[in-house]
């Protein structure tokens, strides 16, 4: 019998594990897939269980492992970013991992700020300071826990703290340490003059390694839980987003990715580090050596057009019901019918505040410009106009950053709506490319992986060789792009406003 080999991608998601057993050809032959529960303990506060991560891995692994026909060649990791999971000199967890998305810190923003400079921050981090980053959070247990503090060893992201588990090596990579404000983004190392200043021992962190590098190998412990052979190569892997952009075929300058979830992000890659001197992106290291992303993050895409869909559009989702049709599929095709600029009327997406690029979390949602000739169709119009602009900001502060774009690829369950889609290139000004699988962070990992093993000499060789090309390009209107140019002007307008009335 012929054995096809394959590499694992791994992706530790704030829901659940994800793996991936991919063919060297890209070809995905098995996925498997463990959730865990996200605890709450307090409002704004959101932890995980380390050892939950590690026993889905664990489960996920085995699953893939079992297949016959198929060498395995290594192993790669990818997941949620910024993190903390605090260790003990026995390597324990010593408390639940605070996450990407609690907002406990707030006070350490603002000590981290005032210790720092802000543009110190954003020069040599990429980033301004905010709650769900790596450095808020140590200074917070450290305020808040002392006994736990005084115990601490080691602080770790979530993928770092698995890999940890299955080959004993404390290693990072880039992309996801440039999430903890304590990396220097340009140099890609650990910066001496932050953990000066913070009074953060380096010991206490992980070793740096690119993503496709070989961090360590599957010790004989893993390998007997998992089924997998002792001594499988474990690439360094990285953050969930630069994870997903290799995905998505993003590993050159003018490539980026859209992405339309619950939330929405747009980055775009590049050949140096790129940092918004405001502080409303995220400058991140790529899972390309040599590369970098510029990336802002609006908090309500999809989402708010669920918030409309479960809270206002009662008789629509009636209406849908008797037509066995899908809801959402029911009020692109209404919104459809509205002329660009929905007659007149704006709608700010700020339903859960918002991060870039106002990095306001007391922003509010509105509409603005009602007037008695507005019907539903418009309310979800301009929505979805709004939710469209929300993208150009952040779009408009990468150009002012000097970014190159030729176009993105669009991810996510908004770009699968062929009218959505076109909407957003045309207000985008730009071609939206739509790939031909989605499989989200864990093919990173996996594509890594095959770099790690040698298969591949580099990571564009290894994408080229397992990313096939987009399956179709939606491509902007001019004279409609035009118009939205304008449009957006008008909606600039409005954050500034409201928020000066606040
Ligand atoms: C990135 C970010 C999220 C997490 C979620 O800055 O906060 O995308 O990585 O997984």
């Amino acid at each position: 019998m012929t054995t096809t080999r394959a590499t694992i991608g791994i992706d530790v998601g704030t829901s659940a594990v994800k793996g991936l057993l991919v063919g060297l050809d890209g070809v995905v032959l098995a996925t498997a897939s463990r959730p865990y529960p996200l605890l709450t303990p307090a409002p704004g506060w959101t932890e995980q269980e380390p050892e939950q991560w590690w026993q889905a891995t664990v489960s996920v692994l085995a699953e893939l492992a079992r297949r016959d026909g198929i060498e395995v060649v290594a192993l790669g990791l990818a997941g949620q970013m910024h993190g903390s999971v605090f260790l003990d000199a026995d390597d324990q967890v010593i408390r639940p991992a605070l996450l990407w998305n609690d907002g406990r810190t707030g006070d350490q923003v603002r000590q981290i700020e005032q210790r720092i400079g802000r543009a110190t921050l954003i020069r040599i981090t990429g980033n301004a300071a905010s709650a769900g980053m790596q450095a808020p959070k140590i200074l917070w247990l450290q305020q808040n826990e002392s006994e736990a503090f005084s115990r601490v060893r080691k602080v770790l992201l979530p993928k770092d703290f698995v890999r940890l588990r299955l080959t004993g090596s404390y290693v990072t990579d880039p992309a996801d340490a440039s999430g903890t404000l304590l990396f220097d983004l340009a140099e890609r190392h650990w910066s001496s003059e932050l953990l000066q200043t913070l009074d953060i021992p380096r010991e206490w962190l992980p070793e740096v390694m690119e993503s496709p590098e070989m961090a360590g190998r599957l010790t004989a412990e893993a390998a007997a839980l998992t089924g997998l052979p002792t001594g499988l190569p474990v690439a360094a892997g990285a953050g969930d987003n630069a994870g997903a952009a290799l995905g998505a075929g993003v590993v050159r300058p003018g490539q980026g990715v859209l992405s339309i979830g619950t939330s929405g992000t747009i980055f775009v890659h590049g050949s140096e580090a790129m940092r918004d001197p405001n502080g409303a992106l995220n400058g991140f290291c790529a899972a390309v050596p040599g590369g970098w992303h510029l990336m802002g993050v609006i908090l309500a895409a999809g989402g708010a057009l669920r918030w409309y869909a479960d809270a206002v559009a009662a008789d629509q989702r009636r209406e849908a019901q008797d037509a066995q049709r899908d809801v959402y599929d029911l009020l692109l095709e209404q919104a459809s019918a509205v002329p660009e600029g929905a007659d007149g009327l704006f709608f700010l997406p700020y339903l859960s505040g918002e991060r870039s690029p106002h990095m306001d979390a007391s922003a509010r949602g509105a509409w603005i410009g009602l007037t008695l000739s507005h019907e539903r169709r418009h309310l979800v119009r301009a929505l979805l106009e709004g939710v469209g602009f929300a993208f150009r900001d952040c779009l408009v502060r990468m150009q002012a950053e000097g970014a190159e774009f030729e176009q993105f690829v669009a991810v996510g369950g908004g770009a699968r709506s062929d009218a959505w889609r076109q909407m957003l290139a045309n207000q985008l000004g730009l071609p939206l490319a739509v790939p031909t699988a989605e499989e989200g962070p864990a093919m990173g990992g996996a594509i890594l992986a095959t770099v790690a093993a040698g298969c591949h000499p580099d990571v564009a060789t290894a994408v080229d060789a397992m990313i096939k090309p987009p399956s179709k390009r939606t491509m902007p209107d001019p004279a409609i792009a035009a118009r939205y140019a304008e449009l957006h002007a008008g909606y600039a307008k409005l954050y500034p406003a409201l928020a000066a009335a606040r």
